[in-house]
C-alpha cells in the first residue's frame, strides 16, 4: 500500500479492528464494514484486498448513492446493446472487471431492492446476466461493502433484504468513532500535520500547543478522521510558518463574524442583531483595573455566559446551543473546555 493509506493508531479499540482485519483478509468472504462518516471504512475494505490472497488482483470500488439505481445496475453488472437508449455496444461492468480480485461496495444501504436481488445471487453462485442480456456470466469476486446506516434496522423496516444482510454480513467490522479513541488522536494529528507540512517544505514539523492538543483531545468529532485532519491540514496552513508550534485550531472554517445568517439557524422571532449581541447583563463584565490575565479572565467570562444559558434554558444541551447560537457540537466543546457537567 503507499505511504497515505497507512492506518495510523495504537489505541486498543483500533489494535483490536487490525486484528479482526487481518484473520478477515485471508477468507474469501463478503465482509461488511460499518461505521460512521469518516471513519476509515474504505481505507479498511482496501486493507481487506491488499491484505488477501487476491492482493494482486483488481480492486474495484463502487459507492452505490453516486448513482441513479438504474445507472447502478449497468454500472456493476454491464449491459447489452439495445439495453436502453445509447447503449450501442456491449459494456463490462464492475463484476466483471474485479473478476477475481474484490469489490467494494460503498453506500450499500442505499442500492434498490432490484439490484439487491441481483447481488445476492452473485454472492450465492457467482452469476448474473449483464443489464438487458440473457447470457449468464460467471465470476470469482470477493465483496467488501460498507455502511455508515444500521442495516439489521432496515432490513426489518423492508428497506433492505434480510437474505442478502445474512450473506453479506458473515463477518461485521465494527470502526470505532474517534471520540471513542482519544489516545490515537496526537498519532493522527502529527501524522496529517507532518504531510501537510512536507507538502508546504517546511523544514520541520513543529507540533501543537498543549491549549490546541487539548482543544483536540476534548472535541466529538462528528466528522471522524477526515474532520480531524481537514482540521490539522488547516492549522498548518494557517500558519504563520514552522517555527512556532501551532495554536490556532479551527474546527468550523465557515465561523466568521461575517457569516451570513440563514433564517433557518436563526431562532424564531429573533433579528440578525439579537444572534449577534450577548445578553445585556454580560455586556459589561467587571474589568480589573490592575494588570491581569487576558484568558484566564476570557475563560471565566465564558463560564458565567454558558452557565446563565443553559439555567436559562431549563439544561436542555440544544435548546442552549441554538440560544447561544452554536452547534450543538460547539457546545458541548465548549462546556467541556470549562469543565461544566450537565
Ligand atoms: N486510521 C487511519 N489512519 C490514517 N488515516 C486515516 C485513518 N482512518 C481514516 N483515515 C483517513 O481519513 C479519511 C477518511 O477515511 P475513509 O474515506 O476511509 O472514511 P469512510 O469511513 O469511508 O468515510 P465516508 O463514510 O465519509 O465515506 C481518508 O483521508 C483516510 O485516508
Ligand atoms: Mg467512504
Amino acid at each position: 500500500m503507499a505511504q497515505q493509506d497507512q492506518i495510523i493508531g495504537s489505541s486498543p479499540a483500533l489494535l483490536d479492528m487490525m486484528d479482526q482485519i487481518s484473520r478477515a483478509a485471508r477468507l474469501d468472504k463478503p465482509m461488511l464494514v460499518v461505521g460512521e462518516r469518516g471513519t476509515g471504512k474504505e481505507m479498511i475494505a482496501s486493507r481487506l484486498h491488499f491484505l488477501s490472497k487476491r492482493w494482486n488482483k483488481n480492486f474495484q470500488k463502487m459507492n452505490c448513492a453516486a448513482l441513479t439505481q438504474s445507472l447502478l445496475e449497468s454500472e456493476l453488472f454491464g449491459y447489452e446493446p439495445g439495453a436502453f437508449t445509447g447503449a450501442t455496444k456491449k459494456r463490462a461492468g464492475r463484476f466483471e472487471a474485479a473478476d477475481e480480485g474484490s469489490l467494494f461496495l460503498d453506500e450499500i444501504g442505499t442500492m434498490s431492492m432490484a439490484a439487491q436481488e441481483k447481488l445476492l445471487r452473485v454472492i450465492e453462485y457467482g452469476e448474473f446476466e449483464r443489464v438487458g442480456g440473457t447470457d449468464t456470466i460467471t465470476i470469482d469476486v470477493r465483496i467488501v461493502a460498507a455502511t455508515n446506516i444500521d442495516l439489521p434496522s432496515a432490513a426489518d423496516k423492508g428497506e433492505f433484504r434480510h437474505d442478502l444482510l445474512d450473506r453479506l454480513a458473515f463477518d461485521v467490522i465494527t470502526v470505532p468513532p474517534l471520540r471513542e479513541r482519544t489516545e490515537d488522536i496526537p498519532l493522527l494529528a502529527a501524522h496529517f500535520g507532518m504531510q501537510m507540512a512536507r507538502e508546504l517544505e517546511w523544514l520541520r514539523f513543529p507540533g501543537f500547543t498543549a491549549d490546541a492538543m487539548d482543544e483536540m483531545l476534548t472535541y466529538a468529532w462528528p466528522g471522524n478522521i477526515r474532520e480531524l485532519k481537514n482540521v490539522v491540514e488547516r492549522a498548518v496552513y494557517r500558519a504563520w510558518d514552522g517555527e512556532e508550534p501551532l495554536s490556532d485550531i479551527v474546527f468550523d472554517p465557515f465561523e466568521s463574524p461575517f457569516r451570513p445568517t440563514s433564517p433557518l439557524r436563526k431562532p424564531e422571532n429573533n433579528s440578525a442583531t439579537d444572534v449577534a449581541s450577548p445578553p445585556e447583563t454580560a455586556q459589561k463584565p467587571a474589568v480589573p483595573t490592575k494588570p491581569y490575565c487576558l484568558r484566564t479572565e476570557v475563560k471565566s467570562v465564558e463560564k458565567t455566559l454558558l452557565t446563565n444559558a443553559l439555567e436559562t434554558n431549563r439544561f436542555n444541551q440544544r435548546a442552549t446551543a441554538e440560544f447561544l447560537n452554536l452547534s450543538y457540537d460547539q457546545l458541548r466543546h465548549a462546556l467541556k473546555k470549562q469543565e461544566i457537567t450537565v
